[in-house]
């Protein structure tokens, strides 16, 4: 469907499934589980849901704003909205994130599919007492298999992509989403039902705040940007296919809310099953690929439910990395004036070829390292604690600050079609509280303060 001649999703659910596609992913899957159990549990997750509504939804809702007025990609929406001047520098430092983070993710998400594999063959073959560690540890340090999957796991994205913003992105996050929620309350309901679960409840609901230290803010703030997909032009980009009635404040609330809701039942599928079993919350990226394995290993009908599980997190990364494909696609195809599929497939072939190297990091390039940390550490860390709290920044700056407040407020109630009671708060917080906060916590963090 076409909206000033651009092309935009098809209706508000699907406007819905897209960005909540985008932001449910590894990041919550994954990414939530590990980190909750590294940073002591229900006190993260308390900061984290502290960011997320402080900082994370107003950012959401300002990328959708800058999105839809803007009319383009995440860099030529700047110079629509600033023309001559060089706020445009977002989407560029949104593009060095997107790779960034794309590399990655298809590291993980290739794991997902050898652990797919892993699962239906467990299905059929009798496999006793396995050491999941050296499992893992075989797999995912060799050469050949993880990049395998990766490409593999890039095709599928760059197939989606192909197909377009609505047979594409809307239409595929419209069939996985409800798969994804089901399969986690599944899952969620076979872990409650293991003995001493309450175990992993507590870890997750009860704050222990002796366990906050100052690396856990930034730890929160950068994974409310990661999970909620701000900072890096996916949501302006998403924010310039929504059609001008669509209720900006609502999409924000609703997604956000979803997000989060899905990171706690990620939690609730995982934390209980691994207190069952008495296992270590704190295992880090590892956790879901060495522990959740030994639990389903341990359980009735376990092949199952880790084949549930993996697929879960395939599906998962698909919706959120093809959202992070798009980011360049539609730049290209602005910018560069190329067709779609040049687009794709440029993009995916360039972001695979940085991903060989973060896959190849836990084995043959074990031991290059950046500033102390190895190409996957530092990929993450300056991708998710650096560059996406960077230009969230600059983007609540630029619009707190630069841009009219008239013109906000029209975008955001529709042309005064709607209202908008909280609006002087939000822009109390883009203008003051989330730039200060994204100061205070990136210096703090980085040890400066
Ligand atoms: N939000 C996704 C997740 O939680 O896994 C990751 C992500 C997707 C980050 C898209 C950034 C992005 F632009």
């Amino acid at each position: 469907m076409k909206e000033n001649n651009r092309i935009s999703f098809g209706s508000k659910f699907g406007v819905y499934v897209a960005t909540v596609g985008s932001a449910v992913g590894l990041g919550n899957i994954w990414r939530f589980p590990y980190l909750t159990g590294n940073n002591g549990g229900a006190a993260f997750i308390l900061i984290y849901l502290i960011c997320v509504l402080l900082i994370g939804i107003p950012i959401f809702m300002s990328e959708l704003i800058i999105g839809r007025r803007g009319q383009g990609n995440s860099f030529r929406v700047f110079k629509n909205l600033a023309p001559e001047k060089p706020w445009y520098f977002i989407g560029i430092l949104g593009f060095f994130s997107v790779f960034i983070i794309l590399s990655f993710y298809g590291t993980i998400a290739g794991w997902t599919i050898e652990y797919i594999y892993l699962s239906v063959k467990s299905l059929f073959v009798q496999t006793q007492n396995s050491d999941y560690t050296a499992v893992f540890n075989d797999f995912h340090t060799s050469t050949f298999a993880p990049v395998v999957c990766q490409i593999l796991f890039m095709i599928m994205t760059a197939i989606i992509i192909l197909f377009g913003v609505q047979k594409g992105i809307e239409n595929c996050s419209k069939i996985l989403l409800p798969i994804l929620f089901v399969i986690l309350v599944i899952l969620c309901v076979r872990s409650l039902m293991l003995p001493n679960s309450i175990e992993g409840l507590k870890f997750l609901f009860y704050p222990d705040f002796s366990k906050i230290t100052t690396s856990v803010f930034l730890n929160a703030l950068g994974q409310a940007f990661f999970s909620l997909s701000i900072g890096m032009g996916t949501i302006i980009t998403y924010g310039s296919y929504v059609k001008k009635d669509n209720n900006l404040p609502k999409t924000s609330f609703l997604v956000s809310l979803t997000d989060m809701f899905i990171a706690i039942l990620a939690g609730v599928a995982i934390f209980p099953a691994l207190f069952s079993f008495g296992m270590s919350p704190s295992e880090g990226p590892g956790l879901v690929f060495i522990v959740l394995p030994e639990v389903f290993g341990q359980m009735v009908g376990g092949s199952f439910f880790s084949l549930l599980f993996f697929i879960l997190l395939l599906v998962a990364a698909l919706t959120s990395s093809i959202s992070l494909l798009e980011v360049v696609v539609l730049f290209l195809i602005e910018e560069c004036k190329m067709k779609r599929w040049a687009a794709t497939v440029v993009s995916a072939i360039g972001a695979t070829i940085l991903g060989v190297f973060t896959t190849l990091s836990f084995g043959p390039l074990k031991d290059v390292n950046i500033f102390g940390k190895s190409i996957f550490d530092s990929a993450d860390f300056l991708a998710t604690n650096i560059f996406l709290p960077l230009s969230g920044f600059f983007i609540v700056i630029f619009l707190g600050w630069f841009y009219p407040k008239k013109n906000i407020k029209n975008e955001i109630t529709n042309d005064g079609t709607i209202r908008f009671k909280l609006f002087p708060i939000y822009l109390f917080i883009i203008k003051f509280v989330a730039p200060i906060a994204i100061i205070f916590v990136f210096l703090r963090g980085l040890g400066i303060l």
